[in-house]
């Protein structure tokens, strides 16, 4: 594992944007892996800078992304289909057509989360996988657990999930209960990954993650065992 320290949150959005910026420069047709939250914004404006300097070229790239709240249209502005149209999809000389969330309208959940592992198989697999940490260890939405859920899957979000994402919805009421995460077994197949993590109030769970027994109790823990992970954190190290 290598461990990057950042200086602040720009210098962990520049640091993690570098590596990404190497990975489509070096592969051109790279399949990526997307996360949302608040953490990889700065990374995302920062790749869009680059494009925008003509540093970059996303004309060849696929993305998938990790999750997706059941019940949001990607119209909806929470939505995380709708939060990578924003930030970095509409931005970019990205094909719309090779961008990928998992559809959180699906009516058959179980046959949407087949066709997602389908998919991914049917790109060969992701090469690089950012990530952001929850604060209970989650990756994706892969939440605490007895066990590692393996392939996409619709899980119920905790508690605590559920009030940190309280803050993007007009009320808690607002948030979805449910989502469509890829699984343990997906993010863990990636052939990089990528861990971003930004503040004090995650380092805790960051050094568990870490440093602590790999348990389904703590997700990220199973990065641990990855062979080529990536951490770029700030105040959080
Ligand atoms: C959400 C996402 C995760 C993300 C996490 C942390 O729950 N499903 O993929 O890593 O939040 O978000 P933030 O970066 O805003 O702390």
């Amino acid at each position: 594992m290598k461990l990057l320290k950042a200086d602040s949150p720009q210098d962990m959005s520049r640091k993690a944007a570098n590596i990404i910026s190497a990975q489509i420069i070096l592969h051109p047709h790279s399949v990526l892996g997307l996360a949302t939250g608040s953490s990889p914004i700065g990374t995302y404006d920062q790749l869009v800078e680059w494009y925008q300097k003509g540093d970059l070229d996303f004309s060849e790239v696929t993305t998938v992304n990790l999750d997706e709240y059941c019940g949001l249209d990607g119209s909806h502005e929470q939505s995380y289909r709708y939060f990578m149209n924003q930030h970095l999809f509409n931005r970019v000389n990205i094909n719309m057509e090779q961008t990928h969330v998992p559809n959180g309208k699906a009516e058959d959940v179980a046959a949407e989360c087949r066709r997602y592992d389908s998919l991914i198989a049917s790109l060969g697999g992701i090469d690089l996988q950012l990530l952001g940490l929850g604060h209970n260890g989650h990756i994706g939405f892969n939440e605490p657990s007895g066990a590692f859920e393996k392939t996409t899957h619709c899980v119920a979000l905790g508690e605590s999930t559920i009030q940190a994402n309280a803050r993007f919805f007009d009320s808690i009421d607002e948030v979805p209960r449910k989502a469509i995460t890829m699984g343990i077994k997906s993010i863990m197949q990636a052939k990089k990954i990528l861990l971003i993590v930004n503040g004090e109030d995650k380092r805790d769970i960051l050094h568990q993650s870490l440093f602590g027994p790999v348990t389904p109790n703590v997700p990220a823990s199973i990065l641990q065992l990855h062979p080529d992970l990536t951490v770029v954190a700030c105040n959080a190290l």
